[in-house]
C-alpha cells in the first residue's frame, strides 16, 4: 500500500544569519499509512514541529523527498495543518474564522461558511457560530481552530499539540471528543504531543524521537481495540506501553 505520507532520506537544517547550520533531521525515513492515527512524541526542541512542517510542505528538505500518496509535495495546499499556536482572529466570528482556510483555497465565502455551519454541532459549537473567540471557553476556541483545519478535507491531518495549552479536565474532554471523531472519520492523522498518555489513548502508532539530529524514530504499534474509552488508560497493558515509551525517550538522553 502507498503511504499517505512518506519522508525518504530527508535532511533539514535551519541556517541563521551568520550562516551557521542547526541540523534537525538527517537522512530520516518515515512512513504514515492511510487512515492511521500516528502520534509523534519527543522532548521539547527535538524537532517535532519541524518534522510536521516538512510533512505539511511548509518547509523544504535540503535533501531527500516528502511524498504524499506517492507524489512529491509541491504546495502546502494538499494537507491540512494546524500549527502549534493556532490563533483565531479576535474580530471574526467562529464561522468566519473556520471558513478562512477554505477561502484561502478559493472556495467562495458563502459556500465555505455553509460548510462550516454544517459541522458546528459535531465540533460542539452549535449556537456559537456567530460568537467571537473572546466569548468562548479555551476548549471551544481549540475546537474552533481544529474545525478550521478539519473542514479542509485534505489528507493527512497534521496537528501540532492541539491540546497543549489547556487545563487537564478540558484536555481530557477534548481527547475523548477527538477519539470519537476520529473513529468516525478515519482520516490519516499525525498528532504531535508531549503527553505519552494522550498518544497511547488516541494513536495506532507512536513514533518516538529521542535523538538530535533525528536520524530515525522508534515505532510502537498500539493495538488497543476500537472504539476506545478512557478505561483503557487503567489497564496493565497501557502501563507496560507507557513504561516502554518512557524508556525509549530516556535512551536519547543517556
Ligand atoms: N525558525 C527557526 N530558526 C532556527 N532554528 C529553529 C527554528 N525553529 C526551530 N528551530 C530550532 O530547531 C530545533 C527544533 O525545533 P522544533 O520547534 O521543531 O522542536 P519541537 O520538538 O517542536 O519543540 P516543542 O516541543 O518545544 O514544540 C530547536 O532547537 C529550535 O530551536
Ligand atoms: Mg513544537
Amino acid at each position: 500500500m502507498t503511504p499517505a505520507l512518506a519522508l525518504r532520506q530527508v535532511s533539514f537544517a535551519y541556517v541563521n544569519a551568520s550562516g551557521e547550520r542547526w541540523l534537525v533531521l538527517e537522512g530520516l525515513d518515515v512512513s504514515v499509512m492511510p487512515q492511521t492515527f500516528v502520534a509523534l512524541v519527543g522532548p521539547s526542541g527535538s524537532g517535532k514541529s519541524t518534522l510536521l512542517r516538512l510533512m505539511a510542505g511548509l518547509l523544504r528538505p535540503q535533501s531527500g523527498e516528502v511524498l504524499r500518496f506517492g507524489q512529491q509535495l509541491h504546495s502546502p495546499g494538499s494537507v491540512a495543518y494546524m500549527p502549534q499556536r493556532d490563533l483565531l482572529l479576535p474580530w471574526k466570528t467562529v464561522v468566519e474564522n473556520a471558513a478562512a482556510g477554505l477561502q484561502a483555497r478559493h472556495v467562495p465565502r458563502k459556500q465555505a461558511e455553509q460548510r462550516v455551519r454544517e459541522l458546528l454541532p459535531a465540533f460542539g459549537l452549535e449556537g456559537f457560530g456567530e460568537a467571537t473567540p473572546d466569548q468562548l471557553s479555551g476548549g471551544m476556541r481549540q475546537r474552533a481552530a481544529f474545525l478550521r483545519t478539519a473542514v479542509l478535507e485534505a489528507e493527512p491531518l497534521l496537528l501540532d499539540e492541539p491540546f497543549g495549552a489547556l487545563d487537564a479536565l478540558t484536555r481530557a474532554d477534548l481527547q475523548r471528543w477527538l477519539l470519537h471523531m476520529w473513529e468516525q472519520m478515519r482520516r490519516t492523522v499525525v498528532l504531535v504531543t508531549h503527553d505519552v498518555d494522550e498518544a497511547l489513548l488516541l494513536a495506532d502508532q507512536i513514533f518516538v524521537i529521542s535523538e538530535r539530529p533525528i536520524r530515525h524514530t522508534q515505532t510502537f504499534s498500539v493495538d488497543f481495540p476500537r472504539p476506545r474509552t478512557y478505561e483503557v488508560t487503567l489497564t496493565p497493558d497501557f502501563l507496560a506501553y507507557k513504561r516502554a515509551i518512557l524508556v525509549s525517550l530516556q535512551e536519547g538522553r543517556a
